[in-house]
């Protein structure tokens, strides 16, 4: 018989050593060899190059251009974040914690799709079909042209899209499919690294739009190999607070589209649904005139969002203060605190301050600086913020407040929510016209957005 060789393979690039490293010297990153079963894999025929003809270069002007035809999925958000629907062929990959609603977004998307007429195969390795049969009724998702299959076996897999010649295929997860070819287990780097790039031969041969589901890991990447990222054509995360109810569904790769568009969902008890006007779930819980809460235009992508921020500073009673940020960067926040030390003269080294984003929301924005800013003083000084004032601008080091991108757009936002005064950085007010029904309140430095918030 001959000997099993044994291989340990880096699970964050895939990169290959004989014996065991506790640094990867591909990637640098620790801990990430894994031990594996050499595996000597039979092509089968299909790779990409054996179907494409031979073709001589041509110049860049004589390539006809064409638009990718893109299928509508009847969700809004979902095309928004693909840039304007399903490319045919494309793999898209999936990805985000467990119970997150991953299967549930697929679902409905594979009956939005089904229901247009087009043909889909779901593939589960995770439930069972009668499982997801389950979830389909609660989901109101029954379609005729909806096909489910319980399986995991890469040859199995084959042969139902042989049968069934699906426009779109969904491989809820790619961790647990396994090609018998392969000797390793599923889920591991090999297999995961064979399946994702049969899947993508198959894809682009049949044309089927693909979607795999990919699990993540413990820091939040999806788990596997870091090159499955490079080999499919998007990369899409879902993500929201466990205990918060909206979902948001991200774009960090994308071949067809820009990455900077966010779809927003809400977890219900029939499903996922999408939010028009995410300004309105997010200020939906605020308590008005009180000190420490402000509301902040923040851009999510293209499309602004206002969000509450809420601060409280309260005096310590540990030798050095704490500080703690939810939603927020906190060394901004430490940042912001020196600026209102130095700058502005409160004295918070006694002082505990805790600034929370309301509903869950992740800030990484700088434009929401002067907001939190605000809401410190605020609270610092028990004084009330107006209840109808929108405030945002970036925060420098010499108290200083600084243009921000998009300042029209946080604008008109504010204004159709029925806010009355927006106070932002001056300098922002260059080339545009603020809407009549709103004050706008143009600051050079903090103190002057103190001094016209805090009154
Ligand atoms: P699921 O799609 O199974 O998550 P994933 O595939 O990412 O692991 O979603 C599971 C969660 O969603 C579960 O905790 C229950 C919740 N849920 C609802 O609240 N409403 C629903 O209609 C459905 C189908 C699920
Ligand atoms: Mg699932």
């Amino acid at each position: 018989m001959a000997k099993i060789k044994m291989k340990f393979v880096c699970t964050e690039c895939g990169t290959e050593s004989p014996k065991w490293l506790g640094k990867c010297p591909g990637c640098g990153s620790w801990n990430s060899m894994v031990e594996e079963r050499e595996t000597v894999i039979k092509t089968q025929g299909v790779g990409l190059s054996s179907v494409q003809m031979k073709e001589k270069p041509k110049s860049i002007i004589h390539i006809e251009s064409e638009q990718e035809p893109r299928i509508e999925t009847r969700m809004k958000e979902l095309n928004r974040v693909l840039g304007g629907g399903v490319v045919p062929g494309s793999l898209i990959l999936v990805g985000g914690d467990p119970g997150i609603g991953k299967s549930t977004l697929l679902l409905q998307t594979s009956h939005a799709l089904a229901s247009k007429g087009l043909k889909v195969l779901y593939i589960s390795g995770e439930e069972s079909v009668r499982q997801t049969r389950m979830r389909a009724d609660r989901l109101g998702a029954l379609t005729e042209s909806l096909f489910v299959l319980c399986e995991t076996n890469m040859e199995n897999i084959n042969e139902a899209i042989e049968t069934i010649q699906p426009d779109f295929l969904v491989i809820d997860s790619i961790q647990t499919v396994f090609d018998p070819n392969v000797q390793s287990a599923p889920g591991s780097v090999a297999q995961v690294r064979e399946c994702t790039a049969h899947f993508m031969r198959i894809a682009k041969i049949k044309g089927i739009a693909t979607v795999l589901v990919g699990h993540v890991t413990k820091e939040g990447a999806i788990a596997g190999p870091r090159l499955l990222e490079h080999m499919v054509d998007c990369v899409l995360y879902f993500e929201g607070e466990r205990h918060h109810t909206y979902r948001l569904l991200r774009a960090v790769k994308n071949r067809f589209g820009s990455t900077n568009e966010v779809g927003i969902f809400e977890m219900s008890e029939d499903g996922l649904r999408e939010v028009d006007n995410p300004s309105e779930l997010f200020l939906s819980e605020r308590p008005l005139g009180v000190s420490g809460s402000t509301v902040v235009a923040s851009m999510e992508g293209t499309r602004p969002m206002l969000v509450e921020l809420q601060a409280l500073v309260a005096t310590t009673h540990f030798p050095s203060p704490r500080r703690m940020s939810a939603g927020l960067d906190h060394h901004r926040m430490a940042l912001i605190i020196a600026v209102l030390e130095k700058r502005i003269g409160l004295f918070l080294q006694t002082q505990d301050a805790y600034v929370n984003a309301a509903g869950g929301v992740k800030l990484d924005e700088p434009a929401v600086d002067l907001a939190v800013a605000v809401s410190l003083a605020s609270s610092f000084k028990d004084a009330p913020t107006r209840p109808y004032d929108v405030i945002f601008g970036e925060v420098g080091l010499t108290g200083e407040v600084r243009a921000v991108s998009r300042a029209e757009q946080r604008v008109k936002e504010a204004e159709k929510l029925g806010f009355k005064r927006v106070i932002m950085p001056e300098k922002s007010l260059k080339g545009w016209k603020p809407p009549a029904g709103i004050d706008i309140i143009g600051v050079n430095t903090v103190a002057e957005a103190l001094s016209a918030a805090l009154e």
